[in-house]
C-alpha cells in the first residue's frame, strides 16, 4: 500500500515514513521544502535501506497533487504539512490561514475526486487553548489563542464535517503535545530556522555551544519546582502512534464498513515534566552543565499541562515507551553529529 506524506521531509513527516516503512506501507514523500531539507531523503536512505519516492510539490498545487495521487495509486494521506510557529502566525495571519487551511481544503477536493478518502491530520494540543481541567482528554472544549491553533481547530472542524457528509470518509486527528527527541541513529531531528520556539531544541543549542543560556519562564508556577510543567513525548513514539492509529481504523474500514467517520486522539505520555527536569535531564545526557537565567513568565504561558492518553490506548493499543532520558540522549545524538541541522 502507498500512502503520501505531505510535509514528509519536516521533523514528524520524516520520522513517521520511517515507522510506515516499518509497518510495510510504502510512504511517497511530497513537501514544498519550505521548512525542510531536501538532504532528508539520503538519511532515510541511510536508515532504511530503502530510496522513497519524493515530489518537491505544494499542497495547494491542485495539477502537482492529481498527478502524484494518481501515478502513485495513493490510497491515504498523511498530513503533516503546515506552518507551526505560533509567534509568527499572529504577525502573519493570513499567510498561516492560507498554507494551513485553504490549501488543505485544495487538498481535499482533489482527495474527494479521486476517490482517496482516507486522511490522518497533524492537529495538536493547542486545540484545547486554555486548559480547564487536566489532565487533558479528548472531550475537553476545543478553543485556541493564536491563528497557528485556530488553524488546527477549523482543519479538525472540516475533517469532521466531511466525515458527517459523506460515510466514505476516513479522518483522524492526531493532536500531540509537545514532541521533542530525535531518531536513536543521530542522522535526523528537528533543526529549527533561527530562534527556535521550543524548549528542547533551545536546550540542545545551548549544550553545543550555539547559544548562551537558556532562558527559563517563570520559577512561581503552582507545580514541585516553580516551572512550567508540559507533556513531552519521543518522536518515534509519537510517529509509531500514527502508524497504529492508521492501521487499527484501516483494518476495520475495509472490513466492515464501521470505521469510518471522525477520529481525534491524543498523543502524549500523560505525564508532565518541569523545564528544570528536562534540563537536568539534558545535563545528563550530554554530560554538559547547562547555563540557565530565570526570567519573568511569558504572557499566555500556562502552569501545566499534560495528556490523557488512554482513549490511544484503549482504542488503538498505542502508548509511548520512551522515557525523558531517551528523549535527551536521542536529541543530545542528532545535535552533536549535526549541530547547525543538515544544511
Ligand atoms: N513540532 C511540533 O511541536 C508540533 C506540535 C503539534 C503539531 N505539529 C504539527 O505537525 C506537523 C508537522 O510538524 P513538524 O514539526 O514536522 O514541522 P516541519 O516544519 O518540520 O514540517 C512541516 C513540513 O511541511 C512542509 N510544508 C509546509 N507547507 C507546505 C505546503 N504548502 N506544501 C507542501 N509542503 C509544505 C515544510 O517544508 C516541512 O517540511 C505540522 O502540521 C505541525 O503543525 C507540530
Amino acid at each position: 500500500m502507498k500512502v503520501l506524506v505531505t510535509g514528509g521531509m519536516g521533523y514528524i513527516g520524516s520520522h513517521t515514513c520511517i515507522a510506515l516503512h516499518k509497518a510495510g506501507i510504502t510512504p511517497v514523500i511530497y513537501d514544498n521544502l519550505s521548512n525542510a531539507s531536501v538532504k532528508v531523503f539520503d538519511q532515510l536512505f541511510t536508515i532504511t535501506g530503502e530510496r522513497f519516492d519524493y515530489v518537491i510539490g505544494d499542497i495547494g498545487d491542485e495539477a502537482m497533487l492529481t498527478k502524484v495521487l494518481k501515478e502513485h495509486k495513493i490510497e491515504a494521506v498523511f498530513h503533516f504539512a503546515a506552518l507551526k510557529a505560533v509567534g509568527e502566525s499572529t504577525e502573519q495571519p493570513v499567510n498561516y490561514y492560507q498554507n494551513n487551511v485553504a490549501k488543505t481544503l485544495t487538498m481535499l477536493k482533489v482527495m474527494s475526486k479521486l476517490d482517496i478518502k482516507k486522511i490522518i491530520f497533524s492537529s495538536s494540543a493547542t486545540v484545547y487553548g486554555e486548559p480547564q481541567y487536566l489532565p487533558i482528554d479528548e472531550k475537553h472544549p476545543i478553543s485556541s489563542t493564536n491563528p497557528y491553533g485556530w488553524s488546527k481547530v477549523m482543519v479538525e472542524q472540516i475533517l469532521k464535517d466531511l466525515a458527517q457528509s459523506d460515510e466514505q470518509w476516513l479522518t483522524i486527528a492526531l493532536r500531540y503535545f509537545n514532541p521533542v527527541g530525535a531518531h536513536e541513529s543521530g542522522l535526523i531531528g528537528e533543526s529549527p530556522k533561527g530562534i527556535p520556539n521550543n524548549l528542547m531544541p533551545f536546550i540542545a543549542q545551548t549544550a553545543v555551544g550555539r547559544r548562551d543560556c537558556v532562558s527559563v519562564f517563570g520559577d512561581d508556577y503552582d507545580t514541585p519546582d516553580g516551572t512550567g510543567v508540559r507533556d513531552y513525548i519521543h518522536i518515534t513514539d509519537l510517529a509509531a502512534g500514527h502508524v497504529d492509529a492508521f492501521l487499527h481504523h484501516q483494518k476495520g474500514a475495509g472490513q466492515t464498513g464501521t470505521d469510518t467517520g471522525n477520529h481525534a486522539y491524543n498523543l502524549g505520555t500523560g505525564q508532565g515534566y518541569s523545564v528544570l527536569e528536562m534540563i537536568k535531564a539534558f545535563a545528563d545526557a550530554s554530560q554538559k552543565e547547562i547555563p540557565y537565567t530565570l526570567a519573568p513568565r511569558r504572557s499566555g504561558d500556562i502552569a501545566c499541562n499534560y495528556a490523557d492518553a488512554s482513549l490511544a490506548e484503549t482504542n488503538l493499543g498505542w502508548r509511548a515507551t520512551k522515557t525523558i532520558e531517551d528523549m535527551a540522549a536521542d536529541t543530545w545524538r542528532w545535535q552533536t553529529t549535526y549541530p547547525n541541522g543538515l544544511e
